[in-house]
């Protein structure tokens, strides 16, 4: 995507991480040239927002240059220094933050986990299937020092999921009732008794929750309730709270899907 403004002058490396500030790293200026800096952030963040919506057939952004002012989240753009007569071009973005949320694993096991989350990513569309997105998403997973497989994702496309699945072998994902998906081994192994041992209820649950060492998240399992009591439920307002959303946050998608972020 062009702007009108040199790209190259506001964004000096390859892949640039934003945070909440929008001062691109690396900026050295005056405090006018500050503000004139995040002003044009801001429109790359607004701009690359919308475009990305639009490709997920969102009817609202939901990256948007004040929402990053106001969260703990971190955007990484990704720049053809080349495009544009030599003024550079921003030809990708992908948003991460940490996210509270109840997840459940195939079992209706619940957890209480405030993993990496993948947020909102997008590639222009002249420059999909290229591997750029495989490129931002390394260098993020580098940057924080994570594998795929511990973050929830946020609503995924098909496209996202052929993404993860071409790539990172991340097939068949858990889809959750709050819109995220994460994959089976962000989930601890459970290790089940032996079928000709018999078991008392509470040995049952200890050995079910003892967990596997090499589980992606080293997640705290939430012993659930057992029977009918243990079996997912519909969304209620207050697991809206507990995910983060207001009924404010909440929009419908073309796709009929509820979009929240
Ligand atoms: N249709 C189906 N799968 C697609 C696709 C498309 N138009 N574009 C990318 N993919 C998947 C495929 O698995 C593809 O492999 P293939 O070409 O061998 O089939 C793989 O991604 C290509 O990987 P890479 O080139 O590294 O990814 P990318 O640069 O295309 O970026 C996305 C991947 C998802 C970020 C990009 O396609 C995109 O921006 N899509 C629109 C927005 C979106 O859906 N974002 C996800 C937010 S939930």
């Amino acid at each position: 995507m062009e702007f009108s403004f040199n790209v190259n002058e506001v964004f000096k490396s390859p892949i640039v991480e934003i945070t909440p500030n929008l001062i691109p790293p690396g900026y050295t200026g005056d405090r006018r040239a500050l503000w004139d800096t995040v002003s044009k952030v801001g429109e790359v963040v607004n701009q690359m927002g919308s475009a990305s919506a639009a490709a997920q057939g969102l009817t609202k952004a939901i990256t948007t240059a004040d929402r990053i002012r106001n969260s703990e989240h971190k955007l990484y753009f990704l720049i053809d220094k080349n495009a544009n007569s030599g003024k550079g071009a921003v030809t990708g973005m992908l948003k991460t933050g940490n996210k509270s949320l109840y997840v459940f694993d195939r079992d209706g096991n619940h957890y209480q986990v405030q993993p990496p989350c993948l947020l909102d990513f997008y590639i222009h569309e002249t420059k999909q299937r290229n591997g750029l997105g495989k490129v931002l998403f390394e260098h993020m997973l580098q940057k924080e020092g994570i594998a795929p497989v511990q973050m929830a994702i946020d609503r995924p496309s098909e496209k996202l999921l052929g993404f993860l699945n071409k790539h990172y072998s991340l097939k068949d994902p858990v889809k959750q009732m709050n819109n995220y998906v994460v994959f089976d081994d962000f989930f601890p192994k459970r290790s089940l008794p032996a079928p000709h041992e018999p078991q008392t209820q509470s040995e049952g649950i200890r050995s079910k929750i003892q967990q596997n060492p090499n589980s992606a998240n080293g997640l705290q399992p939430v012993p659930s309730p057992m029977g009918r009591y243990g079996a997912p439920r519909p969304p209620c307002s207050m697991g809206q709270i507990i995910h983060n959303q207001s009924p404010n946050e909440q929009r419908q998608e073309t796709t009929g899907r509820i979009a929240s972020q």
